[in-house]
This record gives C-alpha cells, structure tokens and sequence, in this order.
C-alpha cells in the first residue's frame, strides 16, 4: 500500500474519533492552529522590518523583499512570476512569506534550510535584486543610523552578511497569521465555521489532501511529487528537487506548499498554472490522487480553504534612515 493510501486510512479513523471532542476544548486533528507568539526580540525584529523594506538592498535601488512579497497582499506578488532587476521575469511564482517558518525548508525544491539561509539569496540573485553581498553590507555601513542599529542589536560595529539575513529571518518570524475561521473552531468554537464549510474539511480529510497538507501550516512539511497518479505535463522543465539532490525519483517533487490564506495568494502552483482556488483544488484531486470530484465538492473544499485565512501581520510601514554622500548610488546596469 502506498503512504499516501495508510495516511488516509488513518485521518478517516481520525475523523471517527475526532468527533468525540469536547466542546470548548481544543480538537485533536491534523492541523494545528497557528500559536499567537508575542516573545520576540522587539530591537531585531524592529531592524529585520527595515531591511525587509530596504529597496537600497537591491542594486536598482528599488526592489525590496516586500516588492515580491507584498505584505499588503497576502505576503506574495499576485503576478505568474516575479518582476526582478530590469524587468526579468522569474522562473517560477513567488510563495508568501507569511507563516514560512512552518516550512521544512524554504523555496518550491527545499535548497535553503531556514529562512536566515534564505534570506541572503535574493539579494544577490542576478534576476532579483541583483546586487552582492559586500555592496548590501557596505551600504549599509555607510549609514550612520543603520551602524548604531546593528551596534544596538547584535553589538558590532562592522556589519556583515550574517546579522543582516538573521534580523530578516527573525522579522519574517513574526509574519504569522493566526485566529483564522478555521483555527477557532480548532480551539472548539463549533459555531466558528459554516456546515459548508466543515463539510469541505471532511471532504479534505476523506479525499485524501489531507495526507500531504497537514500540520500548522496546511503543508509544508514534506516534499511530495506534483503528478502523483498522472504526469502533469503544463510544466515538464522545472524539475523541482531534483536541482537539489540530483535523484531520478526527485523530478518534478516540490516542498507541499502552505495552504494557510491560500485565498490571498493566486495564481496557484509553481507555475501559476491557474488563478481559479476550485480549479487548483480540481487538478490536486485529479493529479494527486486520481479522483474527479464533483462541482458540489469543489465549492466545499474551497469554502473550507478560505476558512484558512488567518489575521495578517499589522505592519506599520516603516521609515528607512536617508543615504549619506558615501551610499553606493542606484544602477540599473
Ligand atoms: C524579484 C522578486 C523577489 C524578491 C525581490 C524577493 N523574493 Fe523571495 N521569492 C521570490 C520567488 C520567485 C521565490 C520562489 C523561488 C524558488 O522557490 O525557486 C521566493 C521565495 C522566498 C521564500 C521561500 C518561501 C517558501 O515557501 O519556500 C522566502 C522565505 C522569501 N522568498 C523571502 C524573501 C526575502 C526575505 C527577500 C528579501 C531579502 C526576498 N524574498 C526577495 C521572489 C522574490
Ligand atoms: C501527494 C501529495 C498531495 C496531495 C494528496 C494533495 N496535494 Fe495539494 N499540493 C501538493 C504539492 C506538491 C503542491 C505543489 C504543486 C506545484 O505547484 O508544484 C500542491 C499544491 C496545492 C495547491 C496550490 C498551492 C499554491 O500555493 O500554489 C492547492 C490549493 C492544493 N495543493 C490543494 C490540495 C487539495 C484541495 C487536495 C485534495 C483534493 C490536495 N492539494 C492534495 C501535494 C499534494
């Protein structure tokens, strides 16, 4: 038997015995709400929300992490693929920032470990930011306000690469979104979603998308083959892990992504293939597990995936210290 068939058999017993809860007491599933976490370093925190705004951190002088990953938009870009330096287009859709830290590992294939090892990345991709690590660094010390920042925070007084993606990955820590619909009647609020609703939850579990979307984020916790039962041949050239361990069995096998505030983030799938949530949830059935579901069903998943938007991160938009005579000047060369 496949995993993927033990798992179902296992949530369906879990729905049996899920139903036995108590009310007002949290459920025992396959999901967990997101834990509301207000123990952070307020001063690193502070500084990551800057550099996460910082278009200087970028060699045009106007694209920061929030150009792709608009926190006002769902923490991604709403575009196919991301627009980097001098207009290129990126290869492949932009996922959210928002709830990241409940990955694995981060981008589509897994090859950075932690959202600190993912932070340096962009910024010195040439179809992103398109700078270098010495020229993000010397940048910035070449701002006074900037210098006593780091100073206040991780007390140096040469900045380096490494304290700039740690206060990024620590902000990003921050950018959860919890007391979704859905999270509160995980906290046992019956009365928190509609019969629709948990109508669609239970076709989720039954369906079987719940073997491979599951835990606080909904996904991202396994690396899973896009075209399980059928090959999904829209999109034959991106090959996913393979890129990162070089195994036959790798291709086409992309990080399960969040299904947390799956509403606000279209176009879906690494190729942006769709930007219709009941089409996207038509082709996992279809390609992943080899089922047709009906209109009705469709309508109910979704209306269970939307119960998944949590309260997004209140960010007040930070005010950026001003560039010195001495701050490398924008180019688009
Ligand atoms: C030009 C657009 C662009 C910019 C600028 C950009 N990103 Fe991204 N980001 C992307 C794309 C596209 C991916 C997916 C790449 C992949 O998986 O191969 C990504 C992936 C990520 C991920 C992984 C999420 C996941 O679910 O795997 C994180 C976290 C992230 N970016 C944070 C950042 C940070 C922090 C910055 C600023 C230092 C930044 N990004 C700048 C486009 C961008
Ligand atoms: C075998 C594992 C597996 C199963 C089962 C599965 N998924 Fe997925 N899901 C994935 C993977 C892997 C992706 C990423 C595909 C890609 O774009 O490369 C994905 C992507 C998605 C996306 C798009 C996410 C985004 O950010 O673009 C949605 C929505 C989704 N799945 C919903 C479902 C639903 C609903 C079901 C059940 C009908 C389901 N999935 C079953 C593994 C699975």
């Amino acid at each position: 038997m496949s995993n993927i068939k033990i798992l179902t058999i296992i949530c369906l017993l879990a729905i049996i015995f899920s139903n036995t809860v108590s009310a007002g007491s949290e459920r025992d599933e396959f999901i967990s709400p997101i834990p509301v976490n207000s123990d952070f370093d307020k001063a690193k925190v502070e500084l990551g929300k800057k550099l996460f705004f910082e278009p200087r951190l970028s060699k045009s002088g106007f694209l920061s992490c929030n150009s792709c990953h608009n926190l006002s938009t769902g923490g991604a870009d709403n575009l196919p693929s991301s627009i980097g330096h001098k207009w290129q287009l990126g290869p492949i859709n932009s996922p959210t920032v928002l709830n990241a830290k409940f990955n694995i590992a981060q981008f589509w294939d897994g090859r950075a470990k932690d959202l600190k090892d993912q932070a340096g990345g962009p910024i010195e991709n040439p179809a992103e930011m398109a700078s270098s690590h010495a020229d993000a660094v010397s940048m910035l010390q070449s701002i006074p306000e900037y210098v006593l920042f780091f100073k206040k925070v991780y007390g140096i007084d040469k900045i380096s690469i490494d304290q700039v993606t740690d206060a990024i990955a620590v902000f990003e820590e921050t950018l959860t979104t919890p007391n979704s619909k859905f999270d509160k009647w995980l906290q046992g609020d019956e009365n928190a979603i509609s019969e629709q609703e948990k109508a669609g939850y239970n076709l989720f579990i039954e369906k079987g998308c719940i073997s491979c979307h599951h835990g606080v984020g909904v996904g991202g916790e396994s690396y899973q083959k896009f075209g399980v039962v059928k090959p999904y041949e829209k999109d034959t050239k991106t090959l996913g892990r393979y890129n990162v361990t070089n195994k036959e069995e790798d291709k086409y096998v992309f990080k399960v992504p969040l299904l947390r505030n799956i509403e606000l983030t279209a176009p879906y799938f690494h190729d942006a293939s769709t930007w219709d949530l009941g089409v996207a949830v038509m082709v996992m059935a279809e390609y992943q597990l080899g089922v047709k579901l009906s209109g009705d069903e469709v309508e109910k998943i979704v209306a269970f995936l939307k119960t998944l938007t949590g309260e997004q991160p209140s960010i007040i938009y930070p005010i950026l210290p001003p560039s010195t005579v001495n701050t490398l000047k924008p180019t688009l060369k």
